[in-house]
């Protein structure tokens, strides 16, 4: 073989006759078009997950579910369960008294960990950030938390403890 056909130009290469430092340069003015496009596709996705939100908010809890007996959960004891709807929502049923009990989300409203009942600091504790919510209505007592804990009604009857949505207050009364 002869040197002269080692250097001769490749059929591929005289097929697409573009130097490497054209391929690799970009223009300013492409790469701010493609800037353009990917803004404008990130904004498409979140408006269109906004709208999505809006169209189909949260369902409310339908009917009453059981969790436990009442003996099952004593006074400062946390109950973990489980609701299924859509989604699977875990909750906590939490003792304060006798015969006071109280169901909450168990979703930290800052970040989403998993949020547990401190009796001894009579607190929801969110351990992640220090979030501290009130045990007796799900309030905000300290830390990041931006919302209080979605919050179940308990119902007991005849020594069992069912959960359903929270009634409405009537601003009448
Ligand atoms: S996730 Fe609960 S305080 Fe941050």
């Amino acid at each position: 073989m002869s040197t002269e056909n080692n250097k001769k130009t490749p059929k591929w290469k005289a097929d697409f006759p573009i130097h490497k430092t054209e391929a690799a340069h970009v223009s300013r003015r492409e790469f701010a078009k493609f800037l353009g496009l990917l803004s404008g596709a990130l904004a498409i996705g979140n408006g269109a997950i906004v709208i999505k939100a809006l169209a189909s908010p949260e369902k409310e809890l339908e009917g009453e579910h059981f969790v436990c007996n009442a003996n099952e959960a004593p006074v400062g004891e946390m109950l973990q369960f489980e609701l299924e709807g859509p989604k699977v929502v875990p909750y906590i049923l939490i003792c304060l008294s006798e015969k006071e009990w109280r169901a909450y989300e168990q979703k930290c409203t800052h970040l989403s960990c998993a949020v547990r009942y401190r009796h001894d600091l009579g607190k929801i504790e969110c351990p992640c950030h220090k979030g501290y919510f009130d045990p007796h209505n799900g309030n905000v007592l300290a830390g990041p938390p931006p919302r209080p804990l979605p919050q179940l009604e308990v119902v007991n009857r005849d020594g069992k403890l069912y959960v359903r949505a929270m009634r409405k207050q009537n601003p009448d009364i």
